[in-house]
C-alpha cells in the first residue's frame, strides 16, 4: 500500500514538474484582454431585442415573440452554446458563476466591471421573466430537436420556439434551485449599485426556491425526452436546493436557510438511485449538473465571516475536493494530459478546466484568510500552490500549450477558426441580408472556409488528452463554446490580472 503510495507520489511529482516546465517556458499573458473578451462573448449569445450599446454587431435581434403563443413574455436570455435553444438549466449555472465572480473579483475588474453587470442582467431580466407567474417555472424555449436538425442563424430560426415549463405537479427542482441561486447571487452583485433591482432579484429568489423546494422532482421525468439528452440531471436535485439554500443564506443571512444547508447535506454524501444505492464521490464534482463541491467552497467562506463551521464536513471536504484535483495528492482523480491541462470524463472538457480553477483561487483566499494549508496524505499544499495550478490551466487555456494554440476565439496569434457555432459561421445579416433556410445553413456547416463573424471570447471545448485539436465545426466535443465555459473564466482572468498589475 504505502509502495504503491510513493509510486503515486513519484508519478504526481514528474507531472509537476512537467506543469512548472510549461508554464515558466511562455511567455505573460494579457489577462486584463482575455478578461474583456470572456466577457465580450456573452453579447454573441444573447437573444432578444439587442440594446444599442451591443459591442459585437455582427449579431442582430432574434427570437423576438419568444413566450408569445401562450401569452407570456420570454423574450431575452442567452442561447447555451452553438445552438438557439434557450437552456435554462445551464444558463442559470453560468449567470450564479458570473454573478460569483464579481462578487469575489468585481473590483478587479475596473472598466470591464459594468459590461460584467450588463452580462448579469442580461440573464436576470429573463428570469424574472421566466419566473412571473407563481407555481410555474419556464425551464427552456425553443424544441430542441427541431433547431438541432437545422443550421441556422438565430436571426432566422423558423423552428419551433416551444416554451417548456414546470409546475407542481411536474415539478423541476434542480432548474428551479439554480435560478434561485442565480437570482440570489445576482440580488448581492446589485446591491450597492441598483437597491430596488436587488430587492426585486432576492424576493423573486426566495420564491422560487420556497417552490422548488415545496414541490420536488426532477425535470427530468417532468420534460423526459424534451430536456434529456440535453441537459439531463444526472446528479439529483438534492446538491441545487442546498447550493439554492446556500446562497439564499449568503444573501439574506436568515438562519433557517442555514439550518436547510446543515439538514440536507447529508443526503449528498450517500444516497438512492433508481433503487441503487451509493455513497459519497460526488464530493468532488461541479458544473452545471453537480453542484457540491462548490457548496462546500462557498460555505467554507461563510465560516470565516457569518457562522462557525469548524466542526462541519464543509471545509474537510473542500479539502479533500483540492486533493482530487492537486497532481501531487496520493488521492488525485483527475487527469492531466502531457501538456498539463486537466482533463475529466463527459464533452466541454474546457469547463472542468475554467469551473475548477475558480474554485481553486477562491478556496486559495479563504485559506490565506484562515491561515491554512490542505494536507493530502504527507503532501501539504499552500495557498499558493493551488494558485499556481489554476494559473497553469488559465495559461494553457490562452496558449501556452504543445500546440501554442489559444482555445479563446480572438486572443493570441493562434485560435480555433472553425467553431461550432450557428451565427459565426453563418454570414451576418450586414453580409448577407436575405434568409438562409434550415438546410440552407449546411453549405456554411461543411463549408473548408474559417467562420466568417469572430465570436471573440468565445472558450471551446478544447483539445483531447493527448494536447492534440482538430479545428473542426463538425467536431462539437472540441470546437463548440459554451456559456458555463466562460462564465466561471470570467473570475480567474479577473484574479490573474489583479495578480500581474
Ligand atoms: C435523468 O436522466 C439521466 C439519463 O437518463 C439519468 O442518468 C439520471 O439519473 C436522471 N436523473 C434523475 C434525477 O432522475
Amino acid at each position: 500500500m504505502s509502495a504503491l503510495h510513493k509510486m503515486v507520489g513519484l508519478v504526481g511529482a514528474i507531472m509537476v514538474a512537467m506543469v512548472i516546465t510549461v508554464v515558466s517556458s511562455s511567455s505573460t499573458h494579457d489577462y486584463g484582454d482575455a478578461l474583456t473578451k470572456s466577457i465580450l462573448f456573452f453579447e454573441g449569445q444573447r437573444s432578444g431585442k439587442l440594446p444599442s450599446s451591443q459591442r459585437m454587431t455582427w449579431r442582430k435581434d432574434s427570437a423576438l415573440h419568444d413566450g408569445f403563443e401562450i401569452g407570456v413574455d420570454l423574450v431575452g436570455g442567452y442561447y447555451d452554446a452553438g445552438d438557439n435553444v434557450k437552456f435554462n438549466f445551464p444558463m442559470a449555472f453560468s449567470t450564479t458563476m458570473l454573478a460569483w465572480s464579481v462578487l469575489e473579483f468585481g473590483k478587479d475588474m475596473s472598466s470591464d466591471l459594468p459590461h460584467a453587470l450588463d452580462t448579469i442582467r442580461w440573464a436576470t431580466d429573463y428570469f424574472l421573466k421566466a419566473t412571473s407567474i407563481p407555481g410555474f417555472v419556464f425551464v427552456q424555449v425553443g424544441d430542441p430537436y427541431g433547431d438541432h436538425n437545422c443550421w441556422e442563424r438565430p436571426e432566422d430560426m423558423d423552428t419551433p420556439r416551444t416554451p417548456f415549463a414546470v409546475n407542481k405537479q411536474f415539478p423541476g427542482s434542480e432548474v428551479s434551485a439554480e435560478i434561485a441561486a442565480a437570482l440570489a447571487a445576482s440580488s448581492m452583485v446589485f446591491r450597492q449599485i441598483d437597491r430596488g433591482y436587488s430587492a426585486r432579484l432576492l424576493k423573486r429568489a426566495k420564491m422560487v426556491f420556497d417552490f422548488a423546494d415545496k414541490y420536488q422532482g426532477s425535470y427530468n421525468d417532468s420534460l423526459g425526452p424534451w430536456v434529456c439528452p440535453f441537459y439531463c440531471d444526472f446528479s439529483g436535485y438534492e446538491d441545487e436546493l442546498i447550493w439554492g439554500a446556500a446562497w439564499l443564506f449568503k444573501a439574506t443571512k436568515q438562519i433557517n436557510y442555514w439550518n436547510y444547508v446543515l439538514q440536507n447535506m447529508p443526503k449528498l454524501d450517500s444516497g438512492n438511485t433508481n433503487g441503487v444505492s451509493w455513497v459519497g464521490g460526488s464530493f468532488a464534482e461541479f458544473g452545471w449538473d453537480s453542484k457540491h463541491a462548490g457548496i462546500n467552497v462557498l460555505v467554507s467562506k461563510l465560516s470565516m465571516s457569518t457562522i462557525s463551521t469548524e466542526s462541519l464536513p464543509f471545509i474537510s471536504n473542500a479539502d479533500r475536493f483540492i486533493c482530487t484535483l492537486l497532481p501531487e495528492s496520493p488521492t488525485l482523480s483527475v487527469s492531466y494530459s502531457p501538456g498539463g491541462l486537466l482533463f475529466k470524463p463527459g464533452g466541454s472538457n474546457l469547463q472542468h478546466a475554467t469551473t475548477l480553477s475558480f474554485l481553486l483561487v477562491v478556496y486559495a483566499r479563504y485559506l490565506n484568510q484562515a491561515k491554512r494549508a490542505v494536507h493530502c496524505g504527507d503532501v501539504v499544499a499552500s495557498p499558493a500552490r493551488l494558485v499556481q495550478l489554476a494559473k497553469g490551466q488559465a495559461d494553457y487555456i490562452l496558449g501556452s500549450n504543445p500546440l501554442s494554440m489559444s482555445y479563446m476565439v480572438g486572443y493570441g496569434e493562434k485560435f480555433p477558426q472553425n467553431i461550432h457555432h450557428r451565427g459565426s459561421s453563418l454570414p451576418s445579416l450586414d453580409q448577407h441580408p436575405e434568409p438562409i433556410d434550415c438546410k440552407g445553413g449546411n453549405d456554411y456547416l461543411y463549408s473548408e472556409n474559417p467562420n466568417p463573424n469572430l465570436l471573440i471570447g468565445a472558450i471551446v471545448g478544447g483539445p483531447d488528452i493527448k494536447d492534440a485539436y482538430v479545428d473542426s465545426r463538425e467536431d462539437f466535443v472540441h470546437s463548440e463554446p459554451t456559456t458555463y465555459i466562460n462564465a466561471p473564466f470570467v473570475g480567474v482572468l479577473a484574479y490573474f490580472k489583479s495578480q500581474s498589475s
